[in-house]
């Protein structure tokens, strides 16, 4: 294992703060490291296995197609992306095409270009094109996306930025209607429940009156729900518990089940927009990717994950409820279904980081959600026994960390 790590420390870019360890296998909502040590996983990647690790099912969907066809670039049809983007638009209630591409940046990135061209097509001039989006959002890493998330933190250094970006106060629609006024906006972009900035969920209500804005200002509303959708929240589309109707939402992350494949979905505004040599990629919906998202949407959608979300949820909120109890740590805990943040009292900021090493070194894969809060996103099919399990694991980090303070 040491030996690994100092490869990983000499030749990839360190652009991440990897633990130390080597994970070698998975089972469902648990891997396994290079030594043998078994972890409950609470995280899920980053809200990307959604149902858990080596699902037999899906994983039979890969060997499948595996010995059939990879690759075949996108100027020829393949079964697989053609039934998945029918399949998509289906369950979606209002996107009328779909594109598929490789992850959450380059949905993003596509939707962005879409925004653009819609605009461009109404006569309005590039200055006309302005799209809003939130502070504390997070849409990628691509140069339009990290433009679009509104925190310095992922933009510093990588000036000139694209221009025609402008930022707001999440769950703020007096500053969002102010934002419009010009009647410059092209789209409003956003997350029904920020991820990376917190686990932060749209305020009830928010939805529906940034969607009256857009009709008011003819804007597109275009929703990131690379994080929170395919079934996170309860229901397999975030805005689904909204109630609003969308123009263009991005998805990545659990629509491959672990399989890097994301997607644009275009309702009835956009879907014509783009036209031949508008937009492409090379690996986008490849057959393998598509012939696993198949399975990983038609499991996502269903009743017993929708019923299995509601059931951990209150278990995860219970339990830390009753670990704050003991320890007193968090000001909140937040979110919607599995999608949970538990936010550290101030005299703890900066510490979710340190928390998230004690839970490694107690059998337990935590992330977080910025310095302050820990963010739960397991699997979604995750069984009781994992959740106890991690509970537990949790309160025995929880009880180191306030024994080191
Ligand atoms: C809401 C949201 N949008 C976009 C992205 C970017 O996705 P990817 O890392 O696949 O490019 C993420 C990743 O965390 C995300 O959470």
């Amino acid at each position: 294992m040491d030996a690994l790590l100092a490869l990983g420390r000499e030749v990839l870019l360190p652009v991440y703060k990897q633990r130390e360890m080597i994970l070698e296998r998975g089972q469902g909502a648990r891997v396994w490291d290079s030594e043998g040590r078994e972890y409950v996983d609470f995280g899920a990647g980053i809200a990307v296995c959604a149902l858990g690790h080596c699902d037999p099912e899906l994983t039979a969907a890969l060997a499948e197609q595996a010995g059939k066809l990879w690759h075949t670039s996108n100027v020829f049809y393949s079964e697989p992306p053609l039934r998945l983007a029918q399949e998509l638009v289906d369950a979606s209630r209002f996107a009328q095409r779909a594109f598929l591409c490789n992850s959450g940046a380059e949905a993003n990135e596509a939707a962005i270009k879409l925004v653009r061209k819609w605009a461009a097509g109404q006569g309005r001039a590039p200055d006309r094109r302005v799209i809003v989006t939130f502070r504390g959002s997070f849409h990628g890493r691509t140069l339009a996306a990290v433009t679009a998330t509104a925190q310095p933190k992922y933009q510093e250094g990588y000036e000139p930025l694209p221009g025609g970006f402008r930022y707001v106060d999440f769950n703020d629609i007096g500053q969002l209607e102010a934002a419009m006024a010009g009647g410059d906006v092209a789209a409003v972009m956003l997350e029904p429940v920020q991820g990376e900035g917190g686990v932060m969920p749209a305020a009830p209500g928010y939805l529906h009156a940034v969607r009256a804005l857009c009709d008011r200002f003819d804007a597109l509303l275009l929703l990131d729900e690379i994080q929170c959708g395919m079934g996170r929240t309860g229901a397999l589309f975030a805005h689904w518990e909204d109630g609003v109707t969308p123009d263009i939402v991005t998805l990545a992350k659990a629509l491959g089940g672990g399989m890097p494949i994301g997607a644009l979905l275009a309702g009835p505004k956009v879907a014509d927009t783009m036209q031949f040599g508008a937009h492409g990629t090379t690996f986008g919906g490849n057959p393998l990717a598509a012939a696993v998202a198949r399975v990983a949407l038609r499991r996502l959608a269903s009743e017993e994950i929708a019923t299995n979300v509601a059931r951990q949820s209150q278990a995860i909120r219970d339990g830390l409820e009753a670990i704050h109890r003991e320890f007193d740590l968090f000001s909140e805990v937040r979110g919607r279904g599995l999608m949970l943040g538990a936010v550290l009292k101030s005299e703890h900021a900066g510490k979710a980081g340190a928390i998230g090493d004690l839970a490694a070194a107690n059998g337990l894969l935590l992330l977080q959600a910025g310095p302050d809060v820990l963010r739960f996103v397991p699997a979604l099919n995750i069984d009781d026994d994992a959740i106890a399990d991690g509970l537990a694991r949790l309160r025995k980090a929880l009880k180191a960390f306030v024994a080191s303070i």
